[in-house]
């Protein structure tokens, strides 16, 4: 959410408030040394976790690991907006809120983007009642496409000609470097542009609020590509989004269930059968982006192959990400040569309805293709077996069904669950990228990494540490994902000259893991040794981040210099090695320095 409020405004409305005084109206705070206390609104406790300091304008619990500024505790207690819970303070603190201007020049060019999308699906709407889009109305009707369903899907037609979207965006005086960003139009061989959907039925592509962000466009005949999308643009990427997610949510929620499917028209003619939680992943693997927009409305999922995907094991490995994700993911397959769409038009809804109903946990799914592909009276085979199954078993988070699974597992394969678990504890661990996951809240804090969590600490105690840091460091150098971004802020405002406490960072970051992690740092107590050795530990942070992002440069540089030396490539080869060395250098010299004291 980006801030629309002007940041110094919300900076002057946070320093006329008292966060005290503030979170006392709503619940009683009782002093405790320098900080307040009282037993935590956001998780049920009987004896105080919750703090709230004065000195940091910040409250922080250390039970359930919420945390903020002032904007941040009215948004949790009240449910209200950011721009919400500002408008309010600044009505207590006599502050007024600069009006933002509505004309098309000033609004910021995301808003543009949405309005540009908007009215492009409105031109196409339109295009499919001229008469040059009889092809296209031909095309919907051939496929038992409703009237109602053309409606509520918005589908359009982009006409023939090269540049008829282009000049009525012109018209209404968008500039063309902004149409351009709305990925509408692509640039001619010989310089100029053109539309880039051209005698296609379009399909608008929404995100949860309703607002069109992009559009997939198909072809009326045979020719190939069948589908060309919108490419990535500020508002739409495709990792983000699922086809039809705006129709579907409420029929998700209510059934406790959403059917993702492969194509758009997978979607289409299931809704128009009354069949509601239904979704496309629109032809690519799912997205840990995606599982996590579904599990705001269930945990349960049921994916449908396309007859031509099922029996490959390739295509199972991103449904075990719903695992990791805990999500309840079930596979349904349909009959050869059919997807959903023609599934439904041949079948009925009701036979699909039996598919959904017949679907497997991907458990069974799994060890299915695996029998039918490997023989398991041969040991190596048998082996390979139990590999692969615990590889998917590693990934339920649930302790009881992980070792309901074993025991199945070592049924069905005959190995001793002893055995089996043995294995299970060889295999990594290894951590998915987006290791913090919003809803672990106290998983936050024991995956950050000590030594820079330390090094923030410092800073926020003490911003003349800052200038420290900043010559010997730069954010890319620290490893944990949150503090690195937490950094990249101090850092970017630093070079405007901006200083700023953890409640104003906080609301310039406006992200609530980091907002939990500054509010906790900012509330633990202050380090209490002496200068020397405070400015001795800032060093040692130092240089243990410096000397672990050398390590991880040289394994990098590394594994890049084998493989330039399989591939024959000696001039890289040596150029990587040069490189290399002078790293091993510049971590011998930080280690003597280190040890020379
Ligand atoms: N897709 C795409 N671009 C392509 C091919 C496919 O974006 N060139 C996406 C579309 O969302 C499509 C989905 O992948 O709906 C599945 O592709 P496919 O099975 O090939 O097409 P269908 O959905 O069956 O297309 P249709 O029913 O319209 O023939
Ligand atoms: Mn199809």
């Amino acid at each position: 959410m980006p801030l629309k409020i002007p940041p110094e405004t919300i900076n002057e409305i946070q320093s006329r408030v008292d966060i005290v005084e503030i979170i006392s109206s709503y619940i009683p705070l009782k002093r405790a040394g320098r900080n307040f206390k009282a037993n935590c609104p956001f998780h049920q406790e009987k004896t105080p976790s919750f703090i709230v300091s004065p000195d940091k304008q910040i409250f922080h619990c250390f039970g359930c690991g919420e945390g903020g500024n002032v904007i941040g505790f009215l948004m949790k207690y009240e449910k209200l907006q950011f721009k919400e819970a500002v408008e309010i303070l600044a009505k207590r603190a006599g502050v007024v809120i600069p009006q933002l201007k509505e004309d098309n020049q000033e609004k910021s060019y995301i808003s543009q983007l949405y309005q540009i999308n908007e009215i492009a699906c409105d031109f196409f709407q339109k295009m499919l009642n001229s008469p040059q889009a009889a092809k296209a109305v031909q095309y919907l009707k051939q496929r038992g496409i409703k009237d109602e369903i053309i409606l509520k899907f918005k589908f359009g037609f982009a006409p023939l000609q090269q540049d008829s979207l282009l000049n009525y965006l012109k018209k209404k005086e968008f500039t063309l470097s902004l149409i351009e960003k709305s990925g509408l139009i692509v640039t001619k061989e010989n310089g100029g542009y053109i539309d880039r959907f051209r005698n296609k039925l379009i399909i608008p592509i929404m995100d949860v609020k309703n607002r069109v962000i992009g559009f997939g466009a198909r072809v009326l005949d045979d020719s190939l590509p069948k589908y060309i999308n919108s490419p990535e643009t500020p508002l739409y990427s495709k990792r983000n989004i699922l086809f039809g997610f705006n129709l579907a949510k409420d029929a998700i929620r209510d059934a406790d269930l959403a059917i993702i499917v492969e194509g758009y028209f997978d979607v289409v003619t299931p809704v128009q059968n009354g069949f509601l939680n239904i979704v496309a992943s629109s032809g690519t693997s799912l997205t840990i982006e995606q599982i996590r927009l579904l599990r705001r409305y269930t945990h349960n999922v049921i994916v449908v192959f396309d007859a031509d995907k099922a029996g490959e094991l390739a295509s199972l490995r991103s449904l075990e990400l719903f695992l990791e994700e805990q999500v309840n993911v079930k596979i349904a397959t349909l009959k050869e040569n059919t997807d959903p769409d023609s599934f439904v038009r041949q079948f009925g809804i009701d036979r699909f309805q039996q598919i959904i109903k017949g679907s497997k946990e991907i458990f069974d799914y799994k060890l299915g293709i695996l029998l039918a592909k490997y023989d398991i009276n041969n040991p190596w085979e048998k082996s390979k077996v139990a590999g692969e199954m615990l590889l998917t078993i590693k990934k339920i988070k649930n302790e009881i069904l992980k070792f309901e699974y074993i025991r199945r597992l070592s049924e069905v394969l005959n190995i001793n669950q002893e055995s089996l678990i043995l294995e299970l504890s060889k295999i990594k661990n290894f951590e998915a990228p987006e290791s913090l996951s919003l809803e672990n809240k106290k998983d936050i804090f024991s995956s950050l990494n000590n030594t820079e969590y330390m090094l923030l600490k410092l800073v926020l105690d003490d911003f003349d540490n800052l200038r420290k840091v900043r010559e010997f460091l730069v954010p890319d150098e620290l490893q944990d994902a949150v503090l690195k971004e937490i950094f990249r802020k101090i850092f970017e405002l630093a070079n405007q000259g901006i200083q700023v406490g953890p409640a104003e960072l906080i609301s310039y970051l406006d992200d609530e893991i980091s907002s939990k992690v500054i509010s906790r740092i900012s509330s633990q107590q202050t380090l209490s040794y002496d200068e020397n050795r405070k400015e001795q530990l800032l060093k040692d942070c130092l240089r243990r981040i410096k000397m672990n992002s050398i390590l991880l440069a040289c394994q990098d540089l590394q594994s890049r210099i084998s493989s330039a030396q399989k591939e024959g490539n000696v001039q890289l080869m040596n150029e990587l090695i040069a490189e290399f060395n002078s790293l091993i250098k510049k971590r011998g010299a930080l280690y003597e320095k280190a040890n020379s004291r």
